[in-house]
């Protein structure tokens, strides 16, 4: 099962797309953390779009194209969970190329739909565990143990360098003009699901969890 998870920074995607790997074996494939990640590393890559990252603009589609390529060519599972990608339609388009190619579709997009209001919450409270990944908001979300992290116990906790208020603004701006798009690309295409991205963390994955049980 391959599934999209869309939606506005901040709507949940990374937090919901963590549990689907825990409770149904899919691999998530994250753009932003494989972007961070070619930063940490120092690639050329990286240097090229640390810049891009920081201001909240989208990196060209012919990189993150490229990233998700390489790890549909190279990683075996048996589905895969889109986080944060496609972003644009020549990515929704570039997608749907790969997949044809591998013999596999798109089973559902699900869309998290949360209010600008509260993304700006979400977003100024989240810290992230640098060792294993793990989500965290300073009130919906603490670590049990102030300064460690519940699931690898790393102290390394920290905030990302674009969840600032600018950046924030044109993240937002970038959703809306060059994302949103896809709502309506992937609802022609009845593939599309939204989710009331606005309840608890275990609500929203129950809504999800229902709509993949109905897809499967
Ligand atoms: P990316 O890393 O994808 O960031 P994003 O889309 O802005 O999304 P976030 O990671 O900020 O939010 P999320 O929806 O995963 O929410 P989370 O689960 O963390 O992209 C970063 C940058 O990389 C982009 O700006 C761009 O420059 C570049 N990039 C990446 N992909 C690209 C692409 N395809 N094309 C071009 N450029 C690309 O949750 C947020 C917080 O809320 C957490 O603290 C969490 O604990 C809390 N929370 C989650 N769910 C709930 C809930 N139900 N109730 C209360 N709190 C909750
Ligand atoms: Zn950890």
């Amino acid at each position: 099962m391959n599934i999209i998870l869309l939606g506005p920074p901040g709507a949940g995607k990374g937090t919901q797309a963590r549990s689907l790997v825990e409770e149904r074996g899919l691999v998530q494939l994250s753009t932003g953390d494989m972007l961070r990640e070619a930063r940490i590393s120092g690639t050329e890559m990286g240097k090229v779009v640390a810049d891009v990252m920081d201001r909240g603009q989208l990196v060209t589609d012919e990189i993150v194209i490229g990233l998700i390529r390489e790890k549909l060519e190279t990683v075996n599972a048996p589905g895969f969970i889109f986080d944060g990608f496609p972003r644009t339609l020549p990515q929704a388009d570039a997608l749907d190329a790969l997949l044809s190619a591998m013999g596999r579709h798109v089973d559902a997009v699900i869309e998290i739909r949360v209010d600008d209001a509260a993304l700006v919450d979400r977003i100024s409270g989240r810290y992230t565990c640098g060792s294993c990944g793990e989500v965290y908001h300073d009130t919906t979300r603490p670590t049990v143990q102030a300064g460690r992290c519940d699931i690898c116990g790393s102290s390394d906790l920290k905030r990302r360098a674009d969840d600032n208020a600018d950046s924030l603004r044109t993240r937002l701006l970038e959703y809306y003009k060059k994302t949103s798009p896809l709502i309506g690309y992937y609802y022609a295409k009845k593939q599309l699901h939204p989710v009331d991205g606005m309840a608890g963390m275990d609500e929203v994955g129950g809504e999800i969890a229902a709509v993949l049980d109905g897809a499967a």
